[in-house]
């Protein structure tokens, strides 16, 4: 096990080469209840007191609400984050990608945004989207750009259009139950440099209580959900990005950064949950 010092210090690179921590926390479902936020941004806070560096959210998560908590959770620290967010595809065109952005730069109350995605894919011509993706980037409201919801089709068409190789990052559905992308997108994503950014990686709570975890987590002395964070941060150039609101779960998935699963835990959880054996279409939750 390494040190409680070296945890936070577990990173990648994006395919720019900048390094990004391997935990970040999700922030879906926050921001829709006013009465819920002070909670919310304290489980965000508490997660950079334990150096999760990077926070994900979204301008569709409580229609801008979750953009505001994550606001008040990094006002005064906005150098501890790596902050991503997204653009809905209805507003994926050239002058809606800006609007969206400033829009979401003033909830965030921040002056950039690290990496900014395209939240799936809709009916506006990527190279439009990705024209407004540059010029942000020109003027220094998002540091990066990438897509989220992209399979190996997807990625491919990108990589044609002018500036696709500019893309840093892939956020995708990927846990323990859904390892279909490790057959042909995540080789994809490695050849290019380019990480997966698991999203639902403890399948939205569901492996938490998974009995074949059981054991894996009593030989760590861990819970099942740490167990399942444990191996999606052991897959090279994948970023984890759990969401939690109780304090107990932040600091449980901010511990499972220390947990070094042996060669016999990953045989065990690959029998229970197998690789694929052929290529499935992209899931999405
Ligand atoms: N790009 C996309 O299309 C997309 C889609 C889905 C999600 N996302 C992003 O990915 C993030 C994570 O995905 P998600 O929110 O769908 O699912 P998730 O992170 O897999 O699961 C969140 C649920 O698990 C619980 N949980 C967290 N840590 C736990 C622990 N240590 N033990 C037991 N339960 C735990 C949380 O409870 P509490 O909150 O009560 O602590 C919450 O109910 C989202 O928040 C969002 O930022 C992106």
């Amino acid at each position: 096990m390494s040190s409680p010092s070296s945890s936070s210090s577990k990173t990648t690179t994006l395919a720019s080469g900048e390094v990004v921590p391997v935990l970040g926390q999700g922030t879906w479902m926050m921001g829709e209840d006013a009465r819920r936020a002070a909670d919310e941004v304290a489980a965000l806070r508490l997660g950079l007191d334990l150096g999760v560096g990077l926070i994900d959210t979204a301008e569709m998560y409580g229609s801008g609400g979750a953009e505001k908590v994550v606001g008040g959770a990094i006002a005064g620290r906005r150098d501890e984050v790596f902050l991503v967010s997204k653009v809905l595809p209805s507003n994926a065109s050239r002058n809606g990608v800006i609007r969206a952005c400033e829009a979401s730069l003033k909830r965030l109350h921040t002056d950039r945004i690290d990496l900014y995605l395209l939240h799936w894919r809709g009916s506006v011509p990527l190279a439009e989207t990705i024209a407004a993706f540059e010029e942000l980037r020109q003027s220094g409201k998002i540091r990066h750009w990438g897509v989220s919801n992209f399979d190996t089709d997807d990625m491919e068409e990108m990589a044609r259009l002018p500036q696709g190789q500019n893309a840093q990052a892939n956020q995708v559905l990927y846990n323990l139950k859904r390892r279909g992308i490790e057959f042909d997108l995540v080789p994809l994503c490695g050849a290019r440099g380019m990480p997966i950014m698991a999203y639902s990686p403890v399948e939205q709570g569901a492996l938490a209580s998974n009995k074949g975890l059981a054991a894996v987590a009593a030989r760590h002395n861990a819970t099942a959900a740490q167990i399942a964070l444990a191996w999606v941060m052991t897959q090279p150039g994948v970023i984890a990005i759990p969401k939690a609101t109780r304090l107990e779960h932040v600091r449980q998935n901010a511990a499972a950064r220390d947990i070094a699963l042996t060669a016999q835990d990953l045989a065990e959880l690959d029998r229970l949950f197998p690789p694929p054996a052929r290529k499935r279409p992209l899931e999405m939750i």
